[in-house]
């Protein structure tokens, strides 16, 4: 019932040169059963969103401002993404929140800037080594939910969550099925008890070092409906196998 979504994330990455990973897999994927998703830097979005044009491929920004439009010297609205031709937005990476001390209530007033300009939010949330060896994974990811997803306006077809524990970006190191499969299953949970049916349809993405080997195990692991990839999106083929393994 939910849509299988293979997502990328290019993060800091990629030039005009770039593009030609973007040609094979919309070669790839002109329709698909599975949506396709890559979010470029903000200065390819508008080329790629035109290599890409009927293909399966969608394509999105890694951040957005609250606000619509003014005096925030190097960001970006949400509208602006539309009119580059984005769809979607990531919101809420743990680099963000990291880097730029970004907080639940700020990634809250992003996602609904996003929803407003018709952009579907692509929310992460998921804890550090430090959080899941003290066992607070679950009340972290929780209360990280909690506190990113404004109350109006989230449907299945406007917000996507991704679990993304930190300790697991970049570093290949990836959480056994049991714990992906109980943090996935918690995230749904939730959703349903604050959304009712519209969290049975929001899609869960699992995100932290996907790779043409182990992605097929992690789809097939209970309420993982796709996965954020960072790396392996950057190589088309890398991608591409993952896209097939869902
Ligand atoms: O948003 C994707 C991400 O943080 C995972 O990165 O390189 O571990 O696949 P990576």
């Amino acid at each position: 019932m939910r849509r299988k979504l293979a997502a990328g994330n290019w993060k800091m990455n990629g030039t005009g040169k770039s593009l030609a990973e973007v040609v094979e897999i919309s070669k790839d994927y002109m329709t698909s059963n599975i949506d396709i998703l890559i979010c470029p830097p903000a200065t390819l979005i508008e080329r790629m969103a035109r290599t890409a044009v009927d293909s399966a491929v969608a394509v999105g920004g890694q951040d957005c401002h609250a606000k619509p439009s003014g005096a925030h010297t190097g960001d970006i609205s949400a509208e602006m993404l539309t009119d580059a031709g984005a769809t979607h937005v990531i919101l809420g990476h743990s680099e963000r929140r990291a880097d730029h001390g970004e907080t639940d209530a700020d990634v809250r007033a992003k996602t609904q800037a996003a929803l407003a300009a018709g952009l579907v939010a692509v929310v992460c949330v998921g804890e550090t080594e430090a959080q899941r060896d003290a066992g607070d994974t679950l009340a972290v990811v929780g209360a990280q939910l909690a506190g990113s997803l404004p109350d109006a306006g989230v449907t299945g077809g406007t917000v996507v969550v991704a679990y993304e524990p930190v300790w697991a970006i970049g570093t290949g190191r990836v959480p056994t099925l049991d714990q992906i499969a109980e943090v996935h299953d918690f995230l749904r949970t939730e959703l349903v008890k604050r959304f009712g049916d519209a969290g049975e349809r929001i899609r869960l993405l699992y995100g932290g070092s996907v790779k043409p080997d182990n992605a097929a195990e992690i789809f097939a692991t209970s309420n993982v409906d796709g996965a954020l990839v960072g790396g392996a999106s950057l190589k088309a083929t890398d991608f591409s196998a993952i896209i097939a393994a869902l």
